[in-house]
């Protein structure tokens, strides 16, 4: 069992979101923001920038001159893309080298982030959820907590055991806590819009979240999990790919639909995981 006081602790200790993230995660719900507001936070950040860039050039072929500011890239891709590849960048770039407690490593688990991601946006869009916009984000942080939950896996238990994990009942047991839980935490302590901590908190068990709106994008974000597993991005050693009827009513698509969703978008989930990794 994990003292409330360490988990906390470990949670302290992630390295933070950079202010540039968190400022453009307000502006993104503030519609007096311009694009001029949007250069002024991504500007100290040279990563971000050139990530930003990157993605406004990717975006289009042929025909359109080349982005060069990040205003322009705001002009081409719009402002929820920018702040996509913003947090997408921040993010992997804090990954440590290996996921411990869940033998990942850290390309892999970025991929797997990066591909619920994309599924949950194109659920979403699919199923016109109301929080289609948040569908990216949500699915990219939707295991946060792993990277805090796997530090106590690893130390509680030898790596011949790991393969036990991923099920949130087992982590419980043995920590009494779970990755979804302390994915929760780590969008608060992150100032994220409160939406995405709703959904780390229940992307496995949606029909617990609290309002509609919640359990709606909770349910787009937990097919989009499984789906990762099922076309090749699976997020541990525990394969789960289940995607339950009461999911498909709620979304209102078919499991065949989800996976057919899914498969067209692979290629966008290795463009997004490539334009964050550098
Ligand atoms: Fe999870
Ligand atoms: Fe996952």
């Amino acid at each position: 069992m994990i003292p409330a006081y360490v988990l906390v602790e470990r949670v302290e200790a992630l390295p933070t979101l950079p202010e540039a993230v968190a400022r453009l995660s307000a502006m993104l719900r503030d519609e007096s923001a311009s694009a001029a507001d949007f250069e002024t936070a991504v500007r100290p950040d040279p990563a971000v920038t050139a990530n930003l860039l990157r993605a406004a050039n990717s975006a289009f072929d042929r025909g359109m001159g080349r982005v060069g500011t990040v205003r322009e890239a705001v002009a081409r891709i719009g402002l929820r893309r920018v702040f996509e590849v913003a947090i997408g960048t921040s993010l992997r770039r804090s990954l440590p080298v290996r996921i411990p407690g869940y033998g990942l490593d850290a390309p892999s688990f970025w991929l797997h982030c990066t591909a619920t991601a994309v599924f949950a946006e194109a659920l979403g869009r699919e199923a016109k959820l109301a929080s289609m916009e948040i569908a990216f984000t949500a699915g990219l942080l939707h295991d946060v907590g792993k990277l805090i939950i796997g530090q106590f896996l690893a130390e509680e238990t030898p790596e011949s055991n790991w393969w036990t994990f991923g099920a949130i009942a087992a982590e419980r047991e043995l920590l009494g806590s779970d990755h979804a839980r302390v994915g929760e935490e780590i969008a608060a302590r992150w100032r994220l819009p409160p939406l995405i901590g709703e959904v780390c908190r229940w992307h496995h068990e949606p029909f617990a979240a609290p309002g509609r709106e919640e359990i709606d994008l909770a349910a787009a974000v937990k097919a989009a999990d499984a789906l990762a597993y099922r076309v090749g991005f699976p997020g541990g050693p525990r394969v789960d790919e289940s995607i339950a009827p009461e999911v498909e009513a709620r979304l209102g698509l078919t499991v065949d639909r989800m996976v057919q969703l899914a498969e067209a978008s692979k290629d966008e989930v290795r463009r997004m995981s490539d334009l964050t990794s550098s």
